[in-house]
């Protein structure tokens, strides 16, 4: 593990949305080392950028045309390599976002692949050999692109339909067109996204956000080829880069945390059941208290089994691909969301705008974000015009902004002391101060019955300490069986702080949280 993972908590930056200094409506590298301070005095000391690469941006830039070029409207390679350095001057990290599984078509790589005369990129991308030929129904293909190229063939979609998938091979071969796994042409698109590892790592960046890390290696059901060529990756990055970090967008950590990442997501899709306690109709963190956490904890505790009780599990407040937590809940039940994400293990995520609880639009797509483009709104840092985002006349914004009288701003939220950005900021400073709300420190669940109020943890660190955190976000007082007795309240919401905990039961009043060291 590298070591400043064991005290990372991230902000997702959305680079398009969150700073723009040349006025141009579209946020900016330089516009992010601007804000660098502020990230830092919410208390986060670890970054995500979304792809900041050139791109026709027909899915926001996760359409690759040049790995190793800063797309012209974020800025240049050495605007980035100054974001990696005022980065490291203030003691925080950046992983960029590494998208391995397809690229746009407008990459030289896809295009030279077109060619109908043999080239050193004819085998870079899943070809059939006729352009008639079906890809058929293969698990990790989404769909075919025909009719596009010179060659006789039709080429697999990995996402989008502009965004072909790189030829990492098969695990199970169908078709003669379909490579090994250890083929020439598959171990060479290996070698090409080492090479893009390589190249931002050797210009600063501290490692990356794996776009679909499962979605590699195709016709691999239980996706033993793509965890063996992610430990290869590993391998490399471990004897050129050791420190380098991989958090895979999977959502499986018991197969990436054996490929060789240090962190999965637990996400909107596969088997987590995040979306119980954030976004459903009935969330477990909303006060009508009609959720349901307990398919989330028995999931958890399975994969904790599964990785060795090591617990690199990811919980973001949300991300560029969810609706806002906003839309779900108020700011009074985001707080008990965000003393949830940060008495956790693993390393929280914030996703920018969610510390001052933006809000999620209904808005027409932009660069392929359907119903994600509501989520993707220019930050809102003051009362001043578009919000402080841009001088830039608010059409040519990159996405419109909250139109709300009072579309929250940091500079309103930074003034109010019982803001939800400060209770985000006192909690990451207790997460500092306290080693058993640590990345590291195990959790172990004390009480999560189904459909039940309150949810109960105790954090244990390495040094013995420990730490019981109970949840009770429903409007009524919720008590359960608990039998610790408690030394010292280190942090309460609401009511938290007369929760009264005796004769082996926690009684927890409405719509509060506590935070108690152990005796
Ligand atoms: C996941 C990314 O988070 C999403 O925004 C993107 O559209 C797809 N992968 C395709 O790269």
């Amino acid at each position: 593990m590298s070591s400043w993972l064991d005290d990372a908590v991230f902000y997702e930056i959305y680079p398009q949305s969150f700073y723009d200094t040349n006025a141009d409506g579209i946020g900016d590298i330089p516009g992010i080392i601007e804000k660098l301070d502020y990230v830092r005095e919410l208390g986060c000391n670890a970054l995500w950028l979304n792809p900041c690469f050139a791109s026709p941006f027909g899915d926001a830039g996760y359409d690759v045309a040049d790995y190793c070029q800063v797309a012209p409207r974020y800025g240049t390679n050495e605007d980035l390599e100054h974001l990696f350095a005022a980065a490291h001057a203030r003691d925080m990290h950046v992983l960029l976002d590494l998208v391995p599984g397809h690229t746009s078509t407008e990459h030289p790589w896809f295009k030279a692949s077109c060619k109908a005369e043999k080239n050193e990129f004819t085998g870079r991308y899943v070809w059939t050999d006729n352009v008639w030929s079906p890809v058929g129904d293969v698990p990790g293909i989404n769909g075919v692109l025909r009719g596009i190229a010179e060659r006789n063939g039709a080429v697999a979609v990995n996402f989008f339909a502009f965004q072909p998938a790189l030829n990492y091979g098969f695990a199970q071969i169908t078709e003669p067109w379909q490579s090994a796994v250890d083929s020439p042409e598959a171990l060479a698109t290996r070698q090409a996204m080492k090479d893009v590892m390589a190249f931002w790592l050797d210009r600063g960046c501290d490692g990356f956000r794996v776009d679909m890390a499962g979605s590699l290696v195709k016709n691999d059901p239980g996706q033993e080829a793509t965890i063996a060529l992610w430990q290869d990756m590993r391998a490399f990055l471990d004897e050129r880069y050791p420190g380098a970090v991989l958090i895979s967008e999977w959502g499986e950590p018991d197969k990436t945390i054996r490929a060789g990442f240090h962190m999965d997501f637990l996400l909107q899709f596969g088997t987590s059941h995040y979306m119980d306690l954030f976004r459903c109709d009935h969330p477990w963190f909303a006060r009508e208290g009609a959720g349901d956490a307990s398919e989330f904890v028995a999931t958890y505790r399975r994969n904790m089994e599964l990785t060795d009780g090591k617990g690199l599990m990811c919980i973001p407040s949300g991300n560029h691909d969810m609706e806002r937590l906003r839309r779900y809940l108020d700011p009074d039940e985001m707080k008990m969301a965000f003393a949830f994400v940060l008495s956790m293990p693993g390393c929280p995520f914030i996703y920018y705008g969610d510390e001052i609880g933006m809000r999620h639009l209904d808005l027409t797509s932009v660069e392929g974000g359907y119903m994600r483009t509501g989520a993707r709104t220019p930050m809102q840092w003051s009362a001043g015009e578009n919000h402080g985002f841009s001088s830039a006349p608010a059409e040519k914004l990159y996405v419109a902004q909250d139109p709300a009288a009072d579309a929250p701003t940091v500079e309103a939220a930074m003034a109010d002391e019982q803001s939800l950005w400060h209770e985000i900021h006192r909690l990451i400073a207790l997460r500092r101060a306290t080693p058993a709300l640590g990345v590291n420190a195990a959790v172990d669940f004390v009480y999560c019955e189904k459909d039940a109020y309150p949810l109960v943890y105790v954090r244990t660190a390495e040094d013995g300490s420990r730490v019981l955190v109970a949840l009770n976000p429903a409007a009524r007082e919720a008590s359960c069986p608990c039998d610790f007795e408690g030394s010292e309240v280190l942090y309460a919401l609401g009511k938290g702080a007369e929760a009264a905990l005796a004769d082996g039961t926690l009684v927890m009043p409405a719509e509060s949280a506590v935070f108690i060291a152990l005796a």
